[in-house]
């Protein structure tokens, strides 16, 4: 297996001569340096890219593994009777910044963003792309969903069969759309897609317990409250405050829809 590296170094590399780097490919950046991407398959190979650029006199500034993107939880669009649920691309920064920066949507969640430049680099890292979907009512969206896999505790012994089986839900809405049953439409979806398509065997969902109107949608979805923490969670302004968890097996798990 090929690990993809990238390596910067001082000065403009020339494509002369380039089959002494193995196949990777040259960027030549505004600043000076340059930078070999690609993969390469063991530590020869890499002491020969080494070796080839001491050899012409270029100084190594930086040499960094490039981890692979994670696959998407979500892998494709979802329709409901009014909503497409579809996996979340950069640059649908731009638009859930419309209801990301309201006071309302952040006051109970774990991150307030300092500005949209801030936000653009939380929601585009790989990572949670991976792991969010955005809510689409006729071609606009309205909000975003968390679907985070995650392994069950297990003993160790068993911790290969409890790898991958439950999900973790999380929703946002726009305020201008909440109050007509999208959320509970959008996560209803999720829910079926997660146990029907993924597999998995349990849900889960948390909230702080102030936030009546996120554990009332865990409800309306068929979960039930499992947690209820005693002044276990600080909100930013100071208070320790109780929170709640509520899960869904599959087997409890009724379709709602055809
Ligand atoms: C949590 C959140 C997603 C819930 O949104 P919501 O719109 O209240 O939830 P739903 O989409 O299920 O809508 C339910 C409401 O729509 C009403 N409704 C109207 N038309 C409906 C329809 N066709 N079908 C179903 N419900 C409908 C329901 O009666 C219910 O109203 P009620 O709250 O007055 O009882 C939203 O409040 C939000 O984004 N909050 C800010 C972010 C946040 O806190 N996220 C959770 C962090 S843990």
């Amino acid at each position: 297996m090929s690990t993809t590296y990238a390596i910067t170094v001082d000065g403009h590399l020339d494509d002369h001569g380039a089959d002494r780097f193995r196949g990777l490919g040259i960027a030549r950046n505004d600043d000076g340096t340059s930078i070999l991407t690609g993969p390469i398959t063991d530590q020869a190979q890499l002491y020969g890219v080494l070796a080839a650029l001491s050899g012409i006199g270029a100084t190594l500034l930086s040499l960094r593994v490039i981890e692979p993107a994670p696959s998407p939880v979500l892998d494709r669009p979802l329709h409901t009777d009014r909503l497409t649920i579809r996996p979340a691309k950069a640059e649908d920064a731009e638009a859930t910044w419309s209801f990301r920066r309201l006071d309302a949507v952040t006051e109970w969640l774990t991150s307030r963003p300092a500005g949209f430049d801030d936000w653009r680099t939380v929601f585009s890292a790989p990572a949670r792309l991976a792991t969010t979907a955005v809510v689409e009512l006729d071609n606009t969206i309205i909000g975003d969903l968390m679907l985070r896999r995650e392994d069950a505790w297990s003993q160790q012994e068993v911790a290969g069969q409890a790898t991958g089986t439950q999900v973790e839900l999380g929703w946002v809405l726009d305020p201008a759309h909440t109050g007509r049953g999208y959320a509970a439409e959008a996560a209803g979806e999720l829910i079926r897609y997660c146990f029907e398509d993924l597999g998995v065997r349990r849900i889960v969902a948390v909230c702080f317990y102030d936030n009546e109107g996120s554990w009332r949608l865990m409800e309306r979805l068929g979960m039930r409250r499992e947690q209820h923490g005693v002044r276990d969670s600080l909100h930013r302004n100071g208070q320790w405050l109780d929170s709640l968890g509520y899960a869904i097996l599959a087997e409890d798990w009724k379709p709602t829809r055809p």
